[in-house]
Parts: structure tokens; C-alpha cells; sequence
């Protein structure tokens, strides 16, 4: 045997003795670069000393060595094969996983009902040209009341049993849970110039008894359209249309008078209550009267189109404020506005 094989040889021999002690892949990556690495792996650094070899034995050996290193890289992939076997096998054994088992399903989330009713209103006005502003939930007194003509000795203070924040300020109790989103028709013409139409969708909180319409949360959203000749037509034009395309053509719309401090006149609008369908004898949802009220609107009183500092000989507005849950109670015949936020999975997972 020449010298060059008797040396090829006992190279395979260590280098494989090593490899069959090298069980994890851990130890099999250190092994190969010992053996096989690109820098100083041992095989590596005898093919790069063949241009020292004697030129008559050098394609031999080179030959032997290349030999050599396609052995070692099969033994090498053959080892991490059994390796990998060999972990899988052990977890199934130690019945710690069983990886036959089917996958877990992935349970998806969804929106809340009230949450998709609001996204459908926002784009029905949207699509009137109604731009989206948000306001704060703590608000100040001023706002929530005063600047809406509500001033604190009037007796419709009492239409919001109001919740308040339980702080000082300047000696007085001013912060509160904003009862409505009324205020935001201020916090609008304070940052913007008419022609405006606008719409604030946000979360409002009453002290109240609640029962199948009322609760003590709940979610508006105010409209408000300012500008030169805005009439009462206007008004109902733009709810009509909301109203269709929200129940579609076959319910029936109700506008009558009402009483805000804010706007004048006021107006309600309700829709036929789908339980008794406008019948009325003894309904616990629509309190028997056939209809469910939505939304309170009205023309801006023009005293609050003058605190904006516009001339309200020149300039009117309409506002409303839209109840969501009344909207989706409807719109999916739920007896009961409690059902809402009791978070329910038998409830929520029907919409
Ligand atoms: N803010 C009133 C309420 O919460 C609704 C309303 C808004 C009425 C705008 C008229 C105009 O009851």
C-alpha cells in the first residue's frame, strides 16, 4: 500500500470513529467543522496541501482525497438523518407530544355587533360627505352642559342622570363621564369654519336604571352640518337616507317633535319595533308604544351658532345624535340593550 493511501486511510478511520461518537446534531455541526470545515477543517487544509505533494503523486492523491471527502459528507448527512429520527422517536416515546395528533384549530375573533353597526353608520354618513372627529370621554362640565344651554339649575340637567369624576378643580366638581356627544358640535365649530359636516362617534356613560333600552353605557354618534341656507329638509333628508340604508326600504320611519336645550325645533325619529311590529300591546322593548326611538336631531339652536362666533343670520345647522345600540337592536331584533356588554360568547357569537 502506497503511503498516500495508508495516510487517506487512516484518516477515514478517525475521521469516522469521531463521526459514529457524535449522536446530537449539536456535536454532528462540531464534527463537521473539524473535519470539513471551509477554513481549517482538517481535510480541507490536506487538499489545500496538495500543490506541496510530489507532482507524479499528486492526482492520486488529490483523486483519494476528494474520495474521501464525498464519504465523509455522506456519512455525515446519514448521521443527522438518524439524529433526527432518533429526537422525533424520543418525543412520541416520553408521550410528552404525541405528533400524530391533529393541529389545534385557531379560534378567530370578530367584532362586536355594536362595533359593526358603528362602522356601518360611520360609512353611511361618510358617503353623504360627513368627515369622522372624536372628542374626549372625560369631559368638562362646560362643555358637556353649558355650552349646550344647559346651564347648572336647569331641570333638563336632569335628562342625563350624569356620572361625575370625583376630583377638584378650581374648588369645583367640572370633570364628568360625557353624558352625550353633543358637546363635540362645540369642540367642532371652535377648530373649524363652516361648510362643515361632521360626524363623532365615541362611548357616553349615564347614571341610570337600565332596562331593555337603557343602559348605563352607551354609543352615539353626533352629526353636525353647518352652512349658508341649511334647513330642516336637510336634516331629515340625510336620516331618511341613513335610516334606508341601514334597515332598507320596507321599515317604517317616525319624526316627532321633542325638547333639547340645543337645537330648535327638536325632533325624534323612531322605527316600527320589530317584535310587535307597531302593534304596541304590552312590548317590554318598545315600552309598548310601537316604536323605537334611534336618534334625537334638530336645527342648531342659533344662540350656539353665535358662541362660535358665526353669524347665525347668515348661518344654520342641523345636529343629531344616533343611539348604536338602539340602530343594532333593530337591525337584528335583540329584546334587550343589556344583552350588549354582559360579554356573553353565546350572544356575541351570533354576529
Ligand atoms: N344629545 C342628545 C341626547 O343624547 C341627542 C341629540 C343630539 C339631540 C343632537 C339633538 C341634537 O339625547
Amino acid at each position: 500500500m502506497s503511503t498516500i493511501e495508508a495516510e487517506v486511510d487512516s484518516l477515514r478511520a478517525e475521521a469516522l470513529e469521531e463521526l459514529a461518537r457524535a449522536d446530537s446534531e449539536a456535536e454532528q455541526d462540531v464534527w463537521r467543522a473539524q473535519w470539513l470545515g471551509r477554513k481549517d477543517g482538517r481535510l480541507t487544509l490536506h487538499l489545500r496541501s496538495l500543490k506541496d505533494a510530489p507532482p507524479e503523486q499528486r492526482a492520486a492523491f488529490g483523486k483519494s482525497l476528494n474520495d474521501l471527502k464525498a464519504t465523509l459528507e455522506g456519512e455525515l448527512e446519514a448521521r443527522r438523518e438518524a439524529a433526527r429520527a432518533a429526537a422525533i422517536a424520543a418525543l412520541s416515546t416520553e408521550a410528552v407530544l404525541d405528533v400524530t395528533l391533529p393541529g389545534r384549530p385557531q379560534s378567530l375573533g370578530r367584532l362586536h355587533p355594536v362595533t359593526q353597526t358603528m362602522n356601518d353608520c360611520i360609512d353611511a354618513f361618510a358617503d353623504m360627505g360627513f368627515q369622522v372627529f372624536e372628542g374626549p370621554e372625560v369631559e368638562w362640565a362646560r362643555y358637556n352642559f353649558d355650552a349646550v344651554r344647559i346651564p347648572e339649575d336647569h331641570p333638563a340637567r336632569d335628562m342625563w342622570d350624569t356620572i361625575w369624576i370625583d376630583t377638584l378643580i378650581d374648588g369645583e366638581r367640572n370633570m364628568l363621564l360625557r353624558t352625550h356627544t353633543s358637546p363635540n358640535q362645540i369642540r367642532v365649530m371652535e377648530q373649524s369654519d363652516p361648510p362643515m359636516r361632521v360626524i363623532v362617534p365615541g362611548k357616553c356613560y349615564r347614571q341610570e336604571a337600565t332596562d331593555a333600552t337603557h343602559e348605563w353605557m352607551l354609543t352615539q354618534i353626533e352629526g353636525l352640518a353647518v352652512d349658508e341656507g341649511v334647513r330642516m329638509s336637510d336634516l331629515k333628508g340625510a336620516l331618511y337616507a341613513f335610516a334606508r340604508r341601514l334597515f332598507g326600504d320596507e321599515r317604517q320611519i317616525i319624526f316627532h317633535h321633542s325638547y333639547f336645550p340645543f337645537v330648535e325645533p327638536g325632533v325624534e325619529m323612531a322605527i316600527d319595533c320589530f317584535l310587535c311590529r307597531a302593534d304596541g300591546s304590552n312590548c317590554r322593548t318598545c315600552h309598548g308604544t310601537g316604536w323605537i326611538e334611534i336618534l334625537g336631531a334638530g336645527m342648531v339652536h342659533p344662540e350656539i351658532i353665535e358662541n362660535a362666533g358665526y353669524d347665525s343670520s347668515r348661518y344654520t345647522g342641523f345636529a343629531f345624535g344616533v343611539g348604536i345600540e338602539r340602530v343594532a337592536m333593530l337591525r337584528w331584533g335583540i329584546e334587550d340593550i343589556r344583552h350588549f356588554y354582559q360579554n356573553d360568547l353565546r350572544f356575541l357569537r351570533q354576529f
